[in-house]
This record gives structure tokens, sequence and C-alpha cells, in this order.
């Protein structure tokens, strides 16, 4: 490693100009807040995620701030085991208008399959409750519209969960980006490796149908089209595409339900037995007997109907374009980025899990042009998850913290204009043309 060419976190602040952005790179956000009234509470969609990074930690964390009330899961013996997950004492519903009824919420987490969060978040709004919404915000083009419409009759706040935008290393090259240091930029390489294990486990669930996440160019992918939008501060504006199922679905030499049963075991390389998680098999495996949901479906299910490989070319309205690809299916996980820019150009490699050790979890390396060299810039990098974006996003939500512009919350816009990029990115795989943004929406 070149010392003299890596910058400290001092030099990078006073080089980008903006100290004041560094905020969230201190470990705390909690000392520039100010506490707020207790909120009401309400969650719909008790499984992993909402159980997990909106559940247990938040019970413990937030008590000053907020108050679960209710839970609600379509599958009620799923609401009673998340009830326990959690620790709270509020009431468990499978009915989402009772629970709104019975426990006058202010607040409503929406953590449910993807295809399904417009329907509570529009009622929601409609009956004057806030709305924290679980990334894809949307997976059609009209569920986005219908959301953005009564965000604006109802006059009420809804907040999309990007957790990635606040992982410091994207906060860096945000900041990195705002500096100009590339100069203009003028188009970006991006490319995201999901793995055998991570990457597999779409295919398993709700997941591995477009009428369930809305196939990962949305499920997936709204991340990384988020990102794209906060880092160059620009809205989609086309986008071409190419999708291939290659591996997973009716690639298979064989196929079964799901793993724990199935005659194949022995020789499949995607065998998962979930039994060994014990918080899965409470959420998932001891609940089956109600929906039929099983967490260890089979890979190579036939019904597949989304994609492994995936490609696409993205015009943005500040006129830069983008490369991109997902490919779920790889012996590594994480990313690589590359802003090209009128002076130079800016490299990131995340390295979230490969087999073999890697010394850093993420390189970034600033290239000016005719310097003949380029400075290794620090990525920081936060113990929790998604690199430490979980925890300070959910301090965002849910203290009083004052931030710059560039780090508020994201909004329904970024949650519509997110997905779009997916949506566009499929319609133009299924009808073989480019796809404008301005067909999909009206904003
Ligand atoms: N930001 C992130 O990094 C991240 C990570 C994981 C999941 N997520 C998102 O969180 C959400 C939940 O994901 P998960 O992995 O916990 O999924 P999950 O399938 O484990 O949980 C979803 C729960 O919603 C329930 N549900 C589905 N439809 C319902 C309906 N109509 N009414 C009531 N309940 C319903 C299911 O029974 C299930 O318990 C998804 O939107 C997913 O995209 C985000």
């Amino acid at each position: 490693m070149d010392k003299k060419n890596v910058m400290d976190r001092r030099d990078f602040v006073k080089a980008t100009g903006t100290a004041a952005a560094g905020i969230l790179l201190a470990s705390s956000v909690a000392a520039t807040a100010t506490p707020l009234a207790r909120k009401r509470f309400a969650m719909v969609g008790t499984g992993h995620r909402g159980t997990g990074m909106w559940g247990k930690d938040i019970f413990e964390r937030y008590s000053n701030e907020i108050e679960f009330v209710g839970l609600c899961d379509k599958n009620g013996k799923r609401a009673e085991a998340g009830k326990k997950l959690i620790g709270a004492s509020c009431p468990t519903f499978t009915n989402f208008d009772e629970m709104v009824a019975k426990t006058r919420p202010e607040l409503l987490m929406v953590t449910t399959m993807d295809s399904t969060h417009h329907q509570f978040i529009t009622s929601a709004l409609s009956k004057g409750i806030d709305v924290i919404t679980e990334k894809p915000m949307v997976t059609e083009a009209s569920q986005a519209q219908a959301v953005l419409d009564a965000e604006k009759k109802y006059n009420r706040k809804i907040t999309v969960a990007f957790n990635y935008r606040y992982a410091p290393k994207h906060q860096k090259i945000k900041e990195l980006l705002m500096s100009g240091e590339i100069g203009k930029v003028t188009s970006v390489d991006f490319s995201w490796y999901l793995d055998t294990s991570h990457g597999a486990d779409y295919f398993r669930r709700w997941h591995r149908l477009k009428s369930g996440g809305g196939s990962l160019w949305v499920h997936k992918a709204t991340h990384h089209f988020d990102l794209i939008n906060w880092w160059l501060a620009a809205d989609p504006v086309e986008v071409s595409a190419y999708g291939d199922l290659n591996v997973y679905g009716k690639n298979g030499p064989f196929r079964h339900t799901n793993c724990r049963t199935c005659p194949h075991a022995a020789k499949c390389p995607f065998y998962w037995d979930v039994t060994k998680d014990a918080r899965l098999t409470k959420l998932y495996s001891e609940c089956e007997d109600v929906d039929g949901y099983m967490r260890d479906g089979c890979v190579f299910k036939e019904d597949i109907d989304i994609y492994d490989t995936m490609s696409a070319a993205v015009k943005y309205s500040n006129g830069v374009s983008m490369s991109y690809s997902l490919n779920a299916s790889m012996p590594i996980e994480g990313y690589r980025v590359a802003f090209n820019g009128t002076k130079g150009r800016l490299e990131v490699r995340d390295y979230e899990r490969q087999p073999w050790p890697e010394e850093l979890q993420s390189e970034m390396y600033l290239i000016k042009n005719f310097t003949k060299k380029r400075e290794r810039i620090e990525m920081p990098n936060l113990a929790g998850g998604h690199s430490g974006g979980d925890d300070r996003l959910r301090d965002l939500i849910f203290k009083n913290v004052s931030v710059p512009e560039h780090l508020k919350l994201p909004d329904s816009r970024a949650g519509a204009m997110s997905c779009l990029t997916g949506i566009a990115a499929r319609t133009s795989i299924e009808q073989k043309r480019p796809v404008k943004i301005a067909e999909l929406i009206k904003l």
C-alpha cells in the first residue's frame, strides 16, 4: 500500500470542503438529537427483516421514541413468533384494518412481501398515518403512481429505508463526487455480484417470482439504483436492458419442493439446512403449516420467472450514462463501481465475501488526469448490518437528528425513482426496446 498517497479523514474532509457532511461519519449521531414525543408504532409483516432490523433492536434502543402498539402478519403464528422475538407485549393481528382500527398507530412500518407494500402504504396514508417502508417501495409503475398520489392527497410522509446510503463508505463516495475532484461525472461503470449463498437465497422464496419482488431488477437493484440516483443527484431518464436465467430454475439437473425433504440433498450444491438457524426455524419452518411458506424452497423450481444474469444501459437527467450489471450466482459477493469524470476517475471495489482472505473490505482510488498517480482513499467501515448503514438509518429515523441536505432521509420520490429504473429494465427486456421513465409515471 502506498502510504504517501493515502488520504486520512482530516485531509479528505478538507479536500472535499464538506466538513459539515462529516457529522454522520462519527460513530454516533445521537449527540445532535433532540427528543421527540413517543410515537405509537405498528408493523405489518413480521418476518426476518421486520422482527430483526425493525423489531428487537428498535424495541430495545428507541423505547423513549416509540411504543409498539400492534403487529400484523397474514400468518398469525408468525406474528406470535415475531412478537416473542421482538420482546413486545402489544397485540397481534392477521387483519391490517383491524389492527389500525384497534391500535391507532401514528407510524407504520411496512415489512411485507414487496408486491404488497403499496396496499399498506396507501391505506395507512389515507388514515392519517406516516409510513416507513422497506425497499423496494413498490414493484409496479401503477403502484408507484398510487403511492405518490396518496401521499400528496393525504399530506402524510413516507420514508423509504435505503440503508445502503448510510454506510459510511457510501457517504464518502457521495462527498468525494460533490467535491468536484473528478470534475463533471460523464459515465459510470457499476457491477454488483451476489454469490451462490446470498444470491441463491432469492431463488428459494417469493423473490423468485416477478409477482412477488418485481424480479431482482427491483427487489435487489432498487438499492443500487437509489445509490446511483443519490450519488449523481440525478433521475433516470431511459433504460435498455437484457436478462437471462442461466443457473437457477429450469436449468437445474433435478428439483424438489424444499431442502429439508429433498432426495437430492447429498449431491445438490445449493442444499441448505434451515433447521441449523434457530431464529429462522421459529419464524418459518414452525409456521409453514399455516400458509405453506417454505424458507428453504428449491432453487431449481420450474416456476422461477426472474433473471440471474442482468445488464442495462441507463441514461440520467444530467447527461450521465451508466453501464450496470447484476449477477446472482457468483463465487464472490461485492461490487465494483467507477465514476468517469472530465478531470479524472474514482474507482471503488467492495469485497464483501470471497474464497480468499482480503486485507481490506473496500478500496477506493482517485486518479486525476495528467497527474500520473493514483491516491488510495480510506473507506470507513462500521460494524453492524450493511456496513453500519442499518444503525445510522435507524438513528436518523427515530431520533431528531439534524444533518446536511444530502443526508436527509430518502422520501417517496427516491423510492419511486429507484424502483422505476428496475421496472423500466424489466419492461425493456419483455418488450425488447428502450423504455423511458416518463412513459411509466406522472410526477
Ligand atoms: N433493506 C434491506 O437491506 C432489506 C433486507 C432484507 C429484506 N428487506 C425487505 O424487507 C421486507 C421483508 O423481507 P423479509 O426477508 O423479512 O421477508 P419475509 O417473507 O421473511 O417476511 C415478510 C412477511 O410479510 C408477511 N406478509 C406477506 N404478505 C402479507 C400480507 N398481504 N399481509 C400481511 N402480511 C404479509 C409474510 O407472511 C412474512 O411474514 C421486504 O420488502 C424486503 O425487500 C430489506
